[in-house]
């Protein structure tokens, strides 16, 4: 792997409907190039509210330009812990109103890990989502979104730069910004099952995505701050392939603070 650029780089985007587009754009050249080996894509995809309009864009160029996604694999970053599948608060049911049931990926070709097993069997479970993503290929385009407490993925303060899929304990913070969704925090579970940093770091191509000005404190130190286990995000430096898409209202406190630096359009292609 080539070093990390110095700078994390980041994109501006006008909007939040430019920046999904730009995503979408990028996901779907992902998904269109021909590997070597013949082997599907392989996306690693988030939830949250921040990639709603990037999977509506997709949904878009499936049903309107015939992006073709019946050779895409996905991997899912977390689950909470416990959580059946088809419940309201479920990532897996997030994942099928806000994707899967709009395009013709095949059900065998979707990973998500799951937050509905007996204890015991959650270390397993990571095991071998672990060893599926390898089989896969290994991720091609990881999409992150950016929790309030530093997290990607489920990466709570304190996780390991080599930490691979694993059940955590939810931050607090984490549970207060979840609090309105499940009707109070006594109702957010305490756990979760993510992706680690270390299985992150292995993709190839990574975006970090966070929009409003309730982001902008946080992408400020995930994208200037020291390399920190406190900050999962800031573990991102250190990969070779990772841009920071933004909102003006989420870029607020790295644009106030200097001269923008950035480009604002950055492109090179994935080795794949
Ligand atoms: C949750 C998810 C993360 C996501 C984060 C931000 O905690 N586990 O993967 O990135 O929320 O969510 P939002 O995009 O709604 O701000």
């Amino acid at each position: 792997m080539p070093d990390a650029p110095e700078r994390l780089p980041v994109v501006i985007a006008e909007t939040y409907d430019d920046l999904a587009r730009r995503l979408a754009r990028r996901i779907a050249e992902v998904i269109r190039a021909p590997r070597r080996d013949g082997r599907p894509a392989v996306l690693g995809l988030a939830t949250g509210s921040t990639p709603i309009g990037i999977y509506r864009e997709l949904i878009r160029m499936h049903r309107e330009e015939g992006l073709d996604f019946s050779r895409v694999v996905t991997f899912n970053l977390d689950e909470y812990v416990p959580m059946a599948p088809d419940s309201v608060h479920s990532y897996h049911r997030f994942m099928r109103e806000n994707l899967f049931d709009h395009v013709n990926i095949a059900r065998e070709n979707i990973h998500i890990p799951r937050g509905d097993l007996e204890r015991s069997e959650f270390e397993a479970h990571a095991r071998d989502y672990e060893r599926a993503i390898g089989e896969a290929g290994g991720i091609d385009f990881q999409l992150l979104g950016l929790g309030q407490s530093g997290h990607i993925g489920f990466n709570e303060p304190g996780s390991s730069v080599a930490s691979r899929t694993r059940l955590v304990v939810l931050d607090t913070i984490t549970r207060r910004v979840a609090a309105s969704d499940f009707f109070g925090m006594e109702n957010v579970p305490a756990e979760a099952i993510t992706m680690g940093v270390a299985t992150i770091l292995e993709a190839r191509e990574i975006a970090l995505v966070a929009t409003g000005e309730h982001k902008a404190a946080i992408v400020k130190r995930a994208v200037e701050g020291e390399v920190d286990r406190d900050v999962a995000a800031t573990y991102l430096q250190q990969h070779p392939h990772a841009t920071v898409y933004l909102d003006a209202p989420a870029a607020a406190e790295l644009t106030r603070r200097k001269t923008p630096w950035w480009l604002g359009e950055i492109e090179w292609t994935p080795r794949l």
